[in-house]
């Protein structure tokens, strides 16, 4: 490969409907009414979102995102060589910056692939298909920007073998339920000889994992009060996010993280497109994620049930985070 090769084009799917207004009013409507209230953690990543997450990865108390990346580089050549996918759709791709240990050992097999990198955020697609495109030129990318609760059937025809990847830990910002479904969803794409490699983070010391989402610099704090201003665009909305402080607690009974968004006055904030106003009293908190952390057996059984076996299981030396790998 020469520095100076062009460019491969590439393909990117933009579904209209993920993110748009109308759904943002309904989940908004919904979480809201609820208690605790709640907002679905996807609305997280608008452009600034994403680079606010990448930044999250190179933090230091952030040990999920280097942990994955080692054991993705310990493991991927012979993951490749034992399962030949032609190729890999990755779902919550983001920056892709991961997925480059998969690419790179795909490189090595030297025969045509194509990678399929779905998100919610388009701008996060964009990016990772022109960095990817110029450093793979042999690689076909298809991207699609959509919700992966709703939008995996516009998922290109397949061609041939395919491996699927939901890294990062992603899984778990689902509640049970929901991630029942996706994980039913993401079988429904597999054929005997594909495989499902997923990312989880391992419940473990309680006060380490919480750090994880509440960092000294702040960037964390930062990306959730970045979704108040994702409100104030979507919504016609007022929120005043110097208002809020970032909470990060560790629930023991459920095993996860959960961050809140703690009022540190009264508001009375206008919901422009839902015609509401929310009345906040000081002390009062939203969630707007949880996080859920494994156990081996909780992944073997999320796979059970969605009749799905898993093959393989890698973590690194302190079992912190697994990345794991299912058949049909
Ligand atoms: N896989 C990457 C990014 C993880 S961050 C990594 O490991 O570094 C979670 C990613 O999932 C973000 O890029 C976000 O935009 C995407 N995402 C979150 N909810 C989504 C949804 N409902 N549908 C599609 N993508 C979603
Ligand atoms: C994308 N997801 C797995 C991250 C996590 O760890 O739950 C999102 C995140 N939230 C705060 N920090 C990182």
């Amino acid at each position: 490969m020469t520095t100076d090769a062009p460019s491969r084009p590439f393909r990117i799917d933009v579904h209209p409907r993920a993110g748009a207004a109308t759904e943002l009013v309904a989940d908004v409507r919904r979480g809201f009414a609820e208690r605790p209230r709640n907002l679905p953690p996807k609305y997280f990543y608008d452009a600034r979102g994403s680079d606010l997450y990448e930044e999250i990865t190179r933090l230091p108390e952030y040990y999920q995102a280097r942990t994955e990346l080692s054991i993705l580089r310990t493991v991927a050549s012979g993951l490749v060589e034992r399962h030949a996918p032609a190729e890999l759709i990755e779902i919550g791709s983001g920056s892709s910056r991961k997925t480059e240990a998969l690419l790179d050992a795909i490189a090595l097999e030297r025969r045509p692939a194509r990678y399929v990198p779905f998100d919610v955020c388009p701008e996060a697609i964009l990016g990772a298909a022109q960095r990817l495109a110029a450093q793979y030129p042999w690689l076909s990318i298809h991207g699609v920007a959509g919700d992966f609760v709703r939008h995996l059937r516009h998922l290109p025809r397949r061609r041939g073998r395919r491996a699927v990847a939901f890294l990062g830990g992603t899984i778990g910002n689902l509640e049970p339920v929901e991630r029942a479904a996706l994980v039913g969803e993401l079988a429904r794409l597999l054929q005997p000889g594909d495989v499902l490699i997923v990312g989880t983070d391992l419940q473990g010391d309680a006060e380490r994992i919480r750090r994880a989402y509440d960092d000294a610099a702040g960037v964390t704090a930062e990306f959730n009060l970045n979704l108040l201003r994702v409100l104030n665009r979507g919504l016609d909305a007022d929120f005043d996010p110097t208002g809020f402080e970032h909470v990060a607690r560790y629930d023991d009974e459920y095993g996860r993280v959960e961050m809140w968004l703690r009022a540190t006055r009264q508001h009375s904030v206008t919901l422009g497109a839902l015609a509401q106003t929310l009345e906040l009293r000081s002390g009062e908190e939203i969630r707007t994620e949880i996080s859920c952390k494994f156990t081996r057996r909780s992944v073997v059984e999320m796979y059970e049930s969605a009749g799905l076996r898993m093959a393989e299981w890698h973590t690194d030396p302190e079992g912190r985070f697994a990345l794991s790998v299912a058949t049909k």
